[in-house]
């Protein structure tokens, strides 16, 4: 059986780009941390799964992260067992690292990102952003954006919005659930042309699967990083490594991101064994 996720990510093939609209390729600004941001003009592609699942990555990778959450939804608690008892802003313990979520509404959270910095919240070696599905998502400059799509017409909506998207920011187009690796390079190819995006553009090859054992551990607040790696949820978890890599690239730059065993987490990989997806 194929293992899409086993490759490194490459750039979709060659393919004309389009003149870059002054205001777009003017926007210059960086934020204050490295930064990743999920976001597609979509809901429901799994983007709180996707930015708490590198979060966590992150942490038991021994960073400090803040996890910046810019509408008022509390599924981003919940994904990490926070109750609604605890703290507006609440910090859990990852491995040798932390996630702290805050949710900001979108003003304020730009506020943070570029101008003032976590400021008061503490110190963070890191940002990911979970944003709500709005356009404006894919317009955050100097950033990392992990950009989920579905199928065809949340990637028409996708386009839409790497449109806007700053010609700082590096974008990687992840695709969710079971679609065929062709049909994905070939839609690939068509919004990277039309997205205008001259600044880097990649693309998880493989799509990451759906998988009940993930679907359960979210409800329940649990970590997917403390998941027996088999089946489906090995390659899901495989694509979300991918992804936890080049937010780590941002933020430690001369290393690569440390294995997950040598972090201090639960699971046991026996290779030979957990190896047959
Ligand atoms: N790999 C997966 N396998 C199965 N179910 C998943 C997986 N990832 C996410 N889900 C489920 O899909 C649903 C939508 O995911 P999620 O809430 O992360 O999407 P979203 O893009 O943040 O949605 P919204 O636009 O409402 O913020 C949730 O019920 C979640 O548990
Ligand atoms: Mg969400």
């Amino acid at each position: 059986m194929s293992k899409p996720h086993d490759r490194p990510m490459t750039p979709p093939r060659a393919v004309p780009t389009l003149p870059v609209p002054a205001e777009v390729a003017s926007d210059k600004a960086v934020p204050r941390l490295p930064t990743t941001v999920v976001s597609s003009w979509k809901g429901g592609v799994w983007k709180t799964c996707l930015s708490a699942s590198i979060a966590e990555r992150l942490a038991f990778a021994g960073l400090d992260v803040l996890y910046l959450v810019t509408d008022d939804q509390l599924d981003a608690r919940r994904r990490l067992g926070i109750s609604e008892f605890d703290p507006d802003v609440a910090r859990v313990q990852r491995g040798a690292g932390s996630v702290t979520v805050v949710g900001l509404a979108g003003p304020n959270s730009v506020e943070l990102l570029y101008r003032s910095g976590p400021g008061r919240l503490g110190r963070f070696d890191g940002i990911v952003v979970d944003t709500p599905p709005v356009k404006k998502g894919g317009c955050l400059p100097g950033v990392l954006l992990i950009a989920p799509t579905d199928g065809d017409d949340a990637s028409a909506n996708l386009i839409r919005m790497l449109r806007a998207t700053p010609t700082n920011t590096e974008i990687v187009l992840v695709r969710i659930d079971a679609v065929p690796e062709h049909e994905w390079e070939h839609d690939a190819a068509i919004i990277h042309e039309a997205s205008n995006h001259e600044g880097s553009l990649l693309y998880l090859p493989g799509p990451l699967p759906r998988t009940n054992e993930v679907r359960e551990a979210l409800n329940r607040g649990q970590s997917v990083w403390t998941l027996p790696r088999r089946g489906a949820t090995r390659s899901f978890l495989q694509g979300v490594e991918s992804l936890a890599g080049l937010a780590w690239a941002r933020i430690r730059p001369d290393t690569e991101l440390p294995p997950l065993a040598r972090t201090g987490t639960a699971s046991v990989h026996i290779r030979g064994w957990d190896d047959d997806a």
